[in-house]
């Protein structure tokens, strides 16, 4: 055929992937990647795990759509610890969270319908909400998370509001313990349900992170998203959400013709990591990239540019004094050694910056810190 007869959600959607962004180049430090570090995957500990569980045909053959029983009572469990009353019948594993974003968009969304979106937000559930044709509702996240008098001002008669309760994406910051309980009373009032993203919960450096939205739910409005790629390995692939038994029969109604099931090697490679080692996210380093970032930041930042102090998970929000575009800055900033990924790009301020963390070497984030700081002074 000449030209693809694509359908028409293909025409709204748009690239997630930054590729161009996160394009690595040499001798450039990269404040904009978001993946985990590699050096942080204990691959002699999992190669020994998959070895210990690949021989056995069961290995290789389907499980259940919602997922294989013991590692369903596992979450079910864990969700418990947080807070979360959770049976079995209350969980469904999926490929990784953003399988849960698709599915959950699958299951509310029908052409037109108004998501709740948070700006800046985390491109994935961006896009999930778009394949379904979403119209989106900006509601902007400061360093409070999501700003609560925009959230009570939003129309009402959208279907959700999609949140990074914790340690965002890309902000950084995190929704203090008493506005939770508040956004689900304005949920209610608007009776829309609350997807509830904790993909980097486990990602936590002070303290504990605070108890999940779900944790306050008496009414079933909260969809959790739960996921092992940070709190493990991406590779696996698996994730979870924790909701109402219908809507987890539902979902699963849509999984079965989506993949049938999540893979089943990830599944069980997951439940007997469990049962070994229990859940170690690996903080340390991370710890470590994020106080050497504050502390260059706090070194070599001129005067008006200011940013938060994320507690966990990956990334910074710098905010540069107004009128400064982030995203004109980007060439520079190339030329100077070193790059980000724009605000703007995750539908947020153009004078505000994502400031990743997380791959960077240790031994880069000082002098990356200072082309950053050498890049906006130039431009003041
Ligand atoms: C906020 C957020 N949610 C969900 C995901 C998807 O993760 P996964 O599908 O690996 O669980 C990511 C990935 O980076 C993320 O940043």
């Amino acid at each position: 055929m000449d030209r693809p007869r694509y359908a028409r959600r293909v025409a709204r959607q748009t690239d997630s992937s930054l590729k161009e962004v996160l394009e690595s180049f040499p001798g450039v430090i990269s404040f904009a990647g978001g993946l985990p570090d590699e050096q942080v995957f204990p691959v002699e500990q999992i190669a020994a795990v998959v070895d210990e569980i690949a021989h056995a045909p069961v290995a290789w053959q389907y499980l259940p759509t919602e997922g294989h029983p013991a590692l369903r009572e596992a979450i079910a469990g864990y969700m418990a610890e947080l807070g979360v009353e959770a049976g079995v019948d209350n969980v469904l594993i999926t490929q990784g969270s953003q399988q849960a974003l698709d599915l959950v968009a699958k299951a509310l969304v029908d052409p037109g319908d108004r998501v709740l979106m948070e700006a800046p937000g985390y491109l994935g559930a961006i896009g999930a909400a778009q394949n379904y044709e979403a119209e989106l509702y900006d509601v902007p996240v400061g360093a409070g998370g999501i700003d609560l008098d925009r959230l009570a001002d939003a129309p009402k008669g959208a279907k959700y509001l999609y949140t990074v309760s914790t340690f965002h994406n890309p902000a950084g910051c995190s929704i203090p313990r008493d506005h939770r309980p508040r956004i689900l009373e304005i949920a209610a009032s608007k009776e829309i349900y609350v997807v509830e993203d904790g993909a980097y919960r486990e990602l936590c450096y002070d303290g504990q992170p605070e108890p999940p939205i779900k944790s306050f739910d008496q009414e079933g409005r909260v969809i959790y998203l739960g996921s092992f790629s940070k709190a493990l390995v991406p590779g696996v692939r698996v994730g979870w959400i924790v909701a109402d038994r219908e809507i987890i029969r539902t979902l699963a109604l849509l999984k079965q013709a989506t993949d049938l099931a999540t893979n089943t090697l990830g599944q069980l490679f997951v439940l007997r990591w469990l049962e070994r080692y229990g859940l170690r996210p690996p903080v340390d380093l991370y710890r470590q990239k994020r106080d050497r970032a504050l502390a260059a930041l706090e070194q070599a930042m001129p005067p008006g540019v200011s940013w938060n102090r994320p507690r966990g998970g990956f990334f910074l929000w710098l905010e540069l004094p107004r009128g400064l575009d982030a995203g004109e800055m980007l060439r520079h900033a190339r030329r100077n050694g070193v790059t980000y990924v724009p605000g703007a790009a995750f539908r947020g301020p153009r004078n505000a910056l994502r400031f990743s963390f997380s791959q960077v070497p240790l031994e880069e984030i000082e002098p990356g810190v200072q082309r950053l700081a050498r890049t906006i002074r130039e431009h003041l």
